[in-house]
């Protein structure tokens, strides 16, 4: 899992992994910095960490190289990206589209980028909510796994809405990313179904 601020996400699932019927577990965790809450949770739960600060190498394409080792290490079956403020490069993308995922808070296409709760307040949409899809190499333009709907409420602010979406956004990453993990998918052009078959 690749995180890059609070985590709340990668506890929802750490949380949902201490099930061994879940299907699925949390074999590290990566973040672009240290010191942040994210990597602190997995540490407390004596899961593996890792950081690759991009100022550390000597070009983007070093820094997406040793993210790749780094993550291959552990041989994920899927890599999700959850608060991952880094856009990975070609060389991760090619050994893991299609095991990499992100969630989103905002109802893609709507509102890519890093302010989908705050764009999505300002345009004035009655409905927000959180997108899980595969990553390629556009800002969130990949194939859509799963999404949730939220209202948006007359009074929110961003903080208030981005709560109310996080809260749907857990709950979907943790029933999906467990139904991936015990049903498996399917991807058609870009129709992406959970279960065999
Ligand atoms: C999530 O809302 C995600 O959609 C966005 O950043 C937030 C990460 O939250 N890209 P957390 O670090 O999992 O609490």
């Amino acid at each position: 899992m690749l995180v890059s601020g609070s985590g709340s996400n990668l506890q929802a699932l750490l949380d949902a992994a201490e099930d061994p019927a879940y299907g699925a577990e949390v074999v590290a965790v990566g973040a672009d910095r240290p010191g942040i809450e994210g990597l602190a949770r997995a540490e407390r739960r004596g899961v593996p960490t890792f950081v690759a600060r991009v100022g550390d190498f000597a070009s983007r394409d070093a820094w997406d190289e040793s993210l790749l080792e780094q993550v291959s290490r552990f041989e994920p079956d899927l890599v999700v990206s959850a608060g991952f403020m880094k856009l990975v490069g070609p060389r991760f993308l090619g050994r893991y589209e299609g095991r990499y995922i992100n969630t989103h808070n905002a109802l893609l296409p709507a509102f890519a980028g890093m302010h989908g709760p705050r764009d999505a307040l300002a345009y004035g949409v009655k409905l927000a909510g959180a997108t899980l899809h595969f990553v390629d190499s556009g800002v969130d333009t990949g194939a859509i796994i799963a999404q949730v709907a939220v209202p948006v409420l007359d009074d929110d602010t961003e903080d208030s809405l981005l709560e109310r979406i996080k809260v749907a956004e857990r709950r979907q990453l943790v029933d999906t990313v467990g139904r991936m993990a015990r049903e498996g998918w399917t991807v058609n052009e870009r129709k992406v179904r959970l279960g065999r078959g």
